[in-house]
């Protein structure tokens, strides 16, 4: 393994933050979790992961929530359209997969919800597939290590930064905490600025 991996996979080891979804054994769990950081900080979400998960224990039971439900889960979070795209994903996977969670980050994707970010993260931490999640703090990370003056934002130069790293992710005994390492990685430089 290439030495800048194992040192933050070391890193990691020591500085990783206790996460309720973290060690959960179900996808949905992680699913849940995942999106509910696309737009909110880790310590916010905890709590309202926790209810969530009691409300609707499984995707069948989501499926199934009414609107009201829906929202006074969701509410205080913001950002909305989150939560009726997992309501409308679980629908889609009771009515064609068996209720089952897809297990790569390509056939994830197409879900409603699910972008190249959140597909990556749960196919890798629930999977083990070795597909590197980037978002803006893993770009901030690579663009200081590197040099790099790419805009980050703009998603050809997100996937040249995921081809980049495709290498190193496939080497690795687990790309889940690779990629959680990464994130890590990224909230904690982005909290030093
Ligand atoms: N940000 C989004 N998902 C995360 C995860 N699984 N671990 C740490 N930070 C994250």
């Amino acid at each position: 393994m290439n030495d800048w991996c194992q040192r933050l996979l070391t890193w990691y080891q020591t500085a990783r933050r206790e996460m309720p979804w973290r060690g959960h054994p179900d996808a949905y769990a992680v699913w849940v979790s995942e999106i509910m950081l696309q737009q909110t900080q880790v310590n916010t979400v905890r709590p309202y992961f926790e209810r969530f998960l009691a409300t609707f224990p499984d995707i069948p039971t989501l499926a199934v929530a009414t609107d009201d439900a829906l929202l006074k889960a969701w509410e205080g979070l913001g950002y909305y359209t989150r939560v009726r795209n997992l309501r409308k994903a679980a629908q889609q996977l009771v009515a064609e997969a068996d209720a089952q969670l897809p297990r790569t980050a390509a056939a994830l994707k197409q879900l409603p919800g699910i972008g190249a970010y959140t597909a990556a993260a749960i196919a890798s931490i629930c999977f083990g597939e070795a597909e590197p999640v980037v978002d803006g703090n893993v770009a901030r990370v690579f663009a200081r290590r590197n040099r790099l003056t790419e805009d980050f934002s703009k998603e050809p130069n997100r996937r040249k930064l995921a081809d980049w790293l495709r290498p190193f992710i496939q080497v690795v005994d687990s790309p889940g905490d690779f990629n959680q390492a990464m994130m890590e990685l990224g909230d904690y430089i982005f909290q030093k600025l």
